[in-house]
């Protein structure tokens, strides 16, 4: 499995895995233009050359927010998000950043698991951030 940094080719692959991740819509064209503003980076983990997951980062100033991690679920248990976060935390201390953030829903456990291993902690919560269903966000904090 590789980590690479995805470029404008790999927005339909990307807009793939986030559809079927997070059943989301988001179309092939806003993706590129997410990676088209310097500000942002997105992390895509290869096996066999299919893309199984990825990551994406928001950069703003020396703060950086995370969007999301995803991995397809069939490829899940395999340190595959590991790998990708394990790249945005070289990338944000390339760029100096002071810290990492991101939401989650209190209910996942996958993940809140998985940024705590990495030194993410509850700096927060946000009521009803998220709705179908509606949930409660945890914001975690890794700061540098
Ligand atoms: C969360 C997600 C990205 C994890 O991807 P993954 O490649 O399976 O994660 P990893 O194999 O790197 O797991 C790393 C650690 O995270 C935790 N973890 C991951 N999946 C878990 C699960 N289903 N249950 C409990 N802990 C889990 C474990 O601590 C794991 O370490 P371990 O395998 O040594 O126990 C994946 O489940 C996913 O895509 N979920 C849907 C999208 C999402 O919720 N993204 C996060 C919010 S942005």
């Amino acid at each position: 499995m590789i980590i690479e940094k995805a470029d404008l080719n790999c927005a339909d692959e990307i807009a793939v895995i986030e559809s079927k991740v997070f059943k989301s819509n988001r179309s092939v064209n806003s993706i590129r233009r997410f990676l088209s503003d310097e500000n942002n980076e997105i992390y895509i983990a290869k096996t066999d050359e299919k893309t199984v997951g990825y990551g994406s980062l928001n950069v703003i100033l020396d703060e950086g927010y995370i969007i999301d991690i995803a991995v397809l679920e069939e490829y899940r248990r395999q340190k595959i998000a590991t790998r990708i976060l394990q790249e945005i935390i070289e990338c944000a201390k390339r760029k100096s950043l002071k810290f990492l953030t991101l939401e989650v829903r209190e209910s996942n456990k996958a993940a809140i698991l998985l940024y705590s291993k990495f030194g993410f902690c509850k700096a927060g919560e946000r009521k009803n951030y998220y709705s179908d269903p509606k949930e409660n966000a945890i914001l975690l904090t890794k700061t540098f």
